[in-house]
């Protein structure tokens, strides 16, 4: 029985595994941010002192469990927001030494790769070797995953991460942050072939994301200068047109790893794994491709999550990984 804790940016999540099941997943939401275009560090915080202890007790009373029947405490060492970690982890260490419980470090980013084991409805574990595709608000990643325990990074941003740019475009068209989840909904009604964007000439299994948001800004630019009310007449064609650019360029690079790699198992994970317009196209791409097998997590596992701590720190608890007290939050933790 696991105890997750995830406070890597703005939201505040506690999660509470038995074995790989979830017993509970309470998040926290933080709207603060909105109003400011980003996540405010600061207020981000302030809001998960606020939040955390009421939120243990919400998913542990939810979990049907006492404290005292935890294992392990499971927590968000990095990387992420300093000030947001250090709430988490300070937390979680407080709590592993009041309990006398071992204390499980997690990587942000591998729990996001290994949320594909938690058991669920509708969703598999992957077989080994996978290759997950990881796009988040912060990363993005193409890694090859031998063992929970054993991840190669293999390809990666050299810019902006997809989520980024997913938020920097929704925001030049006038969406509130984070705007991904506004033009995946806006998408649907529009055409992804109305209007084209630069597309990234980068070698081998990198991405970039820099090019294009130029390409859009430029070109949003113009057009408004002619005509003033362009964005809000064109409004589902440009969100149509930029999830297309954004998930052409993720999908040309898996493709590329899949066929340089020849791993049959492709594992979608991250925030921007949600966007309905990426699992289409990966879906599309399995269907065309015999052979492959697609793994896709249900979305409250996409997002940021305390369930991806808790199965992360299953994994490290069988492997007997502990932490000791002397662990610190890391922002910029090392792979
Ligand atoms: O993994 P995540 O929750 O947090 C990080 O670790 O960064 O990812 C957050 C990112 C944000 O950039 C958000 O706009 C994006 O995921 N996102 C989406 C969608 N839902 C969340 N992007 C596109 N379409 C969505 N439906
Ligand atoms: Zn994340």
């Amino acid at each position: 029985m696991i105890l997750g804790i995830e406070s890597s940016c703005d939201d505040t999540g506690v999660a509470v595994l038995q074995g790989r099941r979830v017993l509970s997943n309470v998040t926290s939401v933080q709207f603060i941010h909105e109003k400011y275009g980003g996540v405010v560090p600061e207020l981000a915080g302030r809001a998960h002192m606020e939040h955390i202890s009421g939120v243990v007790q919400a998913a542990v009373q939810q979990a049907g469990i006492t404290l005292e029947e935890l294992d392990a405490i499971a927590f968000t060492q990095g990387p992420g927001l300093q000030v947001s970690l250090v709430v988490g982890t300070s937390f979680a260490k407080g709590l592993a030494l009041a309990l006398q419980k071992p204390l499980i470090a997690v990587h942000h980013m591998k729990a996001h790769i290994l949320s594909h084991f938690i058991e669920d409805e509708g969703m598999q574990a992957p077989e080994f070797p996978y290759l997950c595709l990881t796009v988040s608000g912060g990363h993005t990643q193409l890694v090859v995953v031998h063992h929970p325990l054993s991840m190669e990074i293999i390809g990666k941003s050299i810019d902006d991460a997809a989520g980024e740019a997913f938020d920097k475009a929704a925001k030049m068209l006038g969406f509130p942050y984070p705007g991904g989840p506004y033009i995946d909904r806006y998408a649907m009604e529009g055409n992804p072939h109305a209007f084209t964007f630069a597309k990234p000439r980068i070698e081998g299994l990198d991405f970039s994301f820099s090019g294009l948001k130029t390409s859009i800004l430029y070109f949003l630019k113009k057009q408004v200068d002619e005509n003033p009310t362009f964005i809000d007449v064109h409004l589902n064609d440009l969100c149509a047109s930029v999830q297309e650019s954004i998930t052409e360029i993720l999908l040309d690079k898996l493709k590329k790893a899949q066929s340089i790699t020849g791993i049959k198992h492709i594992a979608l994970s991250g925030g921007v794994s949600v966007n309905r317009g990426l699992r289409n196209k990966i879906r599309q791409w399995a269907e065309n491709e015999k052979g492959l097998n697609i793994y896709l997590t249900q979305p409250q596992y996409c997002t940021d999550n305390a369930a991806m701590i808790g199965i992360a720190g299953y994994f490290y608890f069988l492997a007997g990984d502990f932490a000791h007290q002397g662990v610190s939050a890391d922002a910029r933790l090392p792979w």
